[in-house]
């Protein structure tokens, strides 16, 4: 099976003979599959209902005939600028009222219907054109919605926010009912008082917030959806939009149910240490998306980006492990932005696989390297195959969108970044060599020995029953501080945090919250308070907890960690309770990245969860199991040796006692 290899092809940035030594040059790196046309709609109809495929004919003809598979872009990432002229309010509005010019790219309100109608009347052309193309491996929807603009507060959507409220709940009082308006005179007396929550004197209303991220969120997926109509109603070939990671104003659990492969960008910064771990949550991410089916990189930088203030180069090597680091986590395929680096525009200085310097270079010597190696594991089949095959995982997080767009609003109790505090859990559970599944609290439960809810702010009486039935049916449930604060509508649960059912899982519950002492955290821009000491054997000799702690109080259960300083001095911190077969653990606060190991190894050995014994190796070594073989990845700077045996697949080579120059990978086989 093929694990596909390539990247964005935007052959209309260059003269016609190029395009010749484009697929030489694919074929000599391996290159498999071409994202194509994503950016090129105002080339493909230079003016409005004029339509010009001449060009884009050549372009699919001459990868095909050159074995060359194509993903083909449905062009509406980028309006021509003769939308906006034609249609100004087809441009979006941000919250302080600005309209946002051309000239750039992404430059439409989700909620135009003109947008929609456009878009939808290229893709229908498109797709009349090409679904019968024998290129055509795969359709990619628009590109990264909501990269730049997630949110539109134009009057276009301020009548489709309206409407949406008006389906969520059906009367004006029920809205008021949810959205708390007794408070500070906000009461509505109809729908048509209702705004999208524009820039306001001060704190604006929760619940219309979160409702509004909720509609934005949906909004996108509404003009998605008009796209993959069109297609589905005239083809069969599979289809995919890039997903972006954690990325936050978009609910992606939504938006999994209607992709036919999940496929996502991630560009780690390669001057950050902490880049390969964050990495590898993603790529789980991106896995349990797709209910653990096999996934696509679909983009990543073959060295440089050109967007942050310094974009560090990737070192030799580092671009294929972290492309491994992808399939080892259920990748079928890896992806880049851009096949060859653009000579004009804003990304001209951002690398691709051809870069300015041509194939004399370092990158394009590893993009061969990769294609071969990528080649041979793409004819290994049955029980040596590596493409479609699963990742097993017996740990989940509940991830929840609502949770995070709730946790981060201004007015909050804590200035806690949700995803960071996700990663702290995964970076400790992957640490032991735990492939780790993201979930919902409300999902089936059942295939897992561990799940982990950190941070679930926001709590429905259906999540909070699935996590308690969990652990009663001999699941380990671990809760962290800040979970089961409010309902779906920002109530809060009264009678003490964490509410029932979760408060009688665990024995315990939270009466006050009570962050380590800090400066004005607004004051000095958000700097962290400091740590406060831990004491109890199970987190080991100086363990200190950070971000947050919390006043629990416990009904039953056996208190395994306390604070060891600050205003809760004694209190508990780490709880376990054993309910019918299984156990309900409760954490106060985030201990720092070696006590929270102690803790999770102790949590799943004790849920009788093998941890993998290469997983010891060191922390810059990832080990990942996926199918029959076992991935090794050193990002560190050091050499590594890491005691496994097996035959590594990639050199042929017997393992006994792996030794891996730094960003040097194995794949050991069983
Ligand atoms: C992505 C985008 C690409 C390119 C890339 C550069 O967000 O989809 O078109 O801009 O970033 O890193
Ligand atoms: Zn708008």
């Amino acid at each position: 099976m093929t694990i596909w290899y390539g990247g964005d092809y935007n052959p209309e940035q260059w003269p016609r003979e190029v395009w010749d030594e484009d697929v030489r040059l694919m074929n000599r790196g391996g290159i498999t599959l071409a994202t194509v046309g994503v950016f090129s709609w105002a080339r493909l109809e230079p003016r409005p209902g004029e339509y010009d495929f001449g060009w884009l004919d050549e372009v699919l003809d001459l990868l095909h005939a050159n074995g060359i598979r194509v993903d083909l872009a449905s062009a509406t990432a980028s309006p021509p600028p003769w939308l906006a002229v034609r249609h100004p309010e087809t441009l979006p509005v941000t919250e302080d009222g600005v309209r946002l010019s051309v000239g750039s790219r992404q430059q439409y309100c989700p909620s135009s219907p003109v947008y929609r109608e456009r878009a939808r009347e290229l893709v229908t052309r498109l797709v009349e054109r090409y679904a019968q193309h024998p290129a055509l491996e795969l359709w990619h929807v628009n590109n990264e919605y909501g990269c730049h603009v997630s949110r539109c507060y134009c009057d276009v959507s301020a009548a489709a926010f309206r409407e949406w409220l008006a389906a969520k709940y059906g009367s004006i009082d029920e809205l008021n009912r949810a959205w708390g308006t007794a408070f500070w005179s906000q009461r509505y007396d109809s729908f048509e008082e209702v705004m999208p929550p524009r820039t306001a004197p001060t704190f604006r209303n929760p619940t219309q917030l979160l409702d509004f991220d909720r509609f934005s969120s949906d909004e996108l997926l509404a003009c998605y959806r008009a796209e993959v109509e069109v297609i589905r109603a005239r083809s069969d070939v599979r289809i995919t939009t890039n997903f972006m990671g954690f990325f936050k104003p978009v609910d992606y659990w939504k938006w999994a149910q209607e992709v036919d492969v999940v496929s996502d960008d991630t560009y780690p910064d390669p001057a950050d240490p902490m880049s390969p771990a964050y990495a590898a949550m993603v790529r789980d991410l991106m896995r349990s998306l797709g209910g653990g089916a096999p996934w696509l990189l679909m983009e990543q930088a073959p060295s440089a980006v050109n967007w942050r203030a310094q974009n560090a180069a990737k070192s030799p090597g580092q671009m294929r492990a972290w492309s491994y680091q992808s399939i080892a986590r259920g990748a079928d395929g890896v992806l880049f932005f851009q096949w060859r680096q653009s000579a004009a525009g804003s990304e001209k200085f951002h690398s691709g696989l051809v870069p300015h310097a041509g194939t004399d270079t370092r990158v394009w010597r590893e993009v061969e390297q990769l294609g071969a190696e990528l080649g041979a594991l793409s004819e290994r089949t049955g029980d040596d195959a590596i493409a479609g095959t699963r990742v097993p995982s017996s740990v989940a997080i509940a991830l929840d969108w609502d949770s995070w767009w709730a946790v981060e609003q201004p007015a909050s109790p804590t200035t806690v970044s949700y995803v960071e505090v996700l990663f702290a859990w995964h970076r400790a559970l992957s640490s032991l060599g735990l492939a780790v599944d993201f979930v919902r609290a409300q999902d089936d439960l059942s295939g897992y020995r561990v799940v982990v809810a950190p941070a679930h702010f926001v709590i429905t009486d259906a999540q909070a029953a699935n996590l308690a039935s969990f652990a009663e049916r001999g699941g380990t449930l671990v809760v962290g501080f800040s979970s089961g604060i409010t309902d779906e509508h920002l109530h809060i649960r009264l009678g003490g945090y964490l509410g029932e059912p979760l408060r009688a899982a665990l024995g315990v519950w939270i009466e006050e919250f009570a962050p380590p002492a800090a400066p004005d955290l607004r004051a000095t821009g958000g700097q962290a308070p400091p740590p406060v000491p831990l004491t109890g054997e199970l987190l080991g000799d100086d363990a200190f907890g950070v971000v947050w702690s919390e006043a629990v109080r416990v009904e039953d259960a056996e208190i395994l960690a306390r604070f060891g300083g600050g205003a809760l001095e004694e209190w508990p911190a780490v709880t376990r309770r054993t309910v019918g077969g299984g156990r309900g653990w409760y954490v106060a606060t985030l201990p720092e990245h070696g006590a929270l190991r102690r803790l999770v190894e102790r949590v799943v050995t004790d849920a009788g969860v093998d941890v993998l014994p290469v997983a010891a190796s060191g922390a810059n070594v990832e080990c990942v199991r996926r199918g029959r073989s076992l991935f090794v990845i050193n990002h560190g700077p050091d050499e590594a040796r890491i005691d496994v045996d097996g035959m590594d697949i990639l050199t042929g080579r017997a393992a006994m006692g792996l030794v891996l120059p730094p960003q040097g990978v194995a794949i050991v086989g069983s």
